[in-house]
């Protein structure tokens, strides 16, 4: 029998949105999918930590963020590679997912203390972000643009904040195998009635690459900074996948006009 949509949207909070809970042993089994760490981005947006071995050559400390961090898991991880020629900031949408939570998962999971990202929490990756322009080095984001409510805006905003010379690489997730055709796209773009290609149409844009995730149907962008980007997209129409459409599913599908 067919479940109501109510309790299957229950079930899937109760499921899928704890934080931490005791394992058999007593031990604290922290929740996967908000720890995913440097083993995690390479099947998503590839080998991170080489990408800050290349912004080294060029500077002797820069400093990175993450958007969407989690648990804080792969700046933790990169701080224990680079040490004190990186500086790490995270944020989270959630106010729960705070800094307070970032030690604990850091010291159960032993790292150090003077390692622990600042973490800023309440950051909403469709509006502008609260950092003036040019403060990042490197910028990266994993798992997190499906929930972003503007991702045009988005990527506008993170050429902003990035430094000259300074390089991000987001997970586009625009693309869903597992969903049905109407659904399959989670970014549409339409111009005068025609549907456009959105990986052909940013790739127009001299300064962002579009790859392939190795381990996920969808790509993701390496973007290096320019004085002004502007994609011309203007967002017409937010569908919100798992509050209105199946509780099974993440985050948002946008419908964008060619300006
Ligand atoms: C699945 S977790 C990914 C965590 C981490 N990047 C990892 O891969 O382990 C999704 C992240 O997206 C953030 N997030 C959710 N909605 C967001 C929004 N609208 N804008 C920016 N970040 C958001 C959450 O706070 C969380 O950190």
């Amino acid at each position: 029998m067919k479940k109501n949509y109510l309790i299957r949207k229950k079930e899937k909070k109760e499921k899928n949105y704890w934080i931490k809970k005791r394992g058999e042993k007593g031990e604290i089994i922290w929740r996967k999918g908000r720890a995913q760490g440097l083993e995690g981005a390479k099947g998503r947006i590839g080998d991170i930590t080489k990408q800050v071995r290349e912004l080294l050559k060029k500077r002797e400390r820069i400093k990175i963020l993450e958007i969407g961090t989690g648990f804080g898991r792969a700046l933790l991880e990169l701080k224990k590679i680079f040490g004190e020629k990186i500086e790490v900031v995270g944020t989270n949408y959630e106010s729960k997912w705070n800094q307070k939570l970032a030690q604990e998962y850091a010291l159960d999971q032993n790292f150090l203390k003077k390692d622990l990202p600042k973490i800023y929490t309440k950051i909403e990756g469709g509006k502008r972000l609260p950092f003036k322009n040019n403060s990042f080095d490197f910028i990266f984001c994993q798992a997190t643009m499906q929930y972003i409510s503007d991702r045009a805006l988005f990527i506008e905003e993170v050429n902003r904040i990035l430094t000259k010379e300074g390089i991000a690489v987001l997970e586009l997730q625009e693309y869903r195998r597992d969903h049905p055709k109407e659904y399959e796209n989670l970014i549409e773009i339409w111009d005068d009635g025609k549907r456009i290609d959105v990986l052909k149409y940013l790739k127009k844009f001299k300064n962002i690459q579009i790859r392939k995730s190795v381990e996920r149907d969808w790509h993701y962008i390496i973007m290096k900074e320019v004085a002004k980007l502007d994609l011309g997209l203007e967002l017409v129409q937010t569908i919100n996948l798992e509050e209105d459409i199946c509780p099974d599913w993440w985050g948002s599908k946008l419908i964008y006009l060619k300006k």
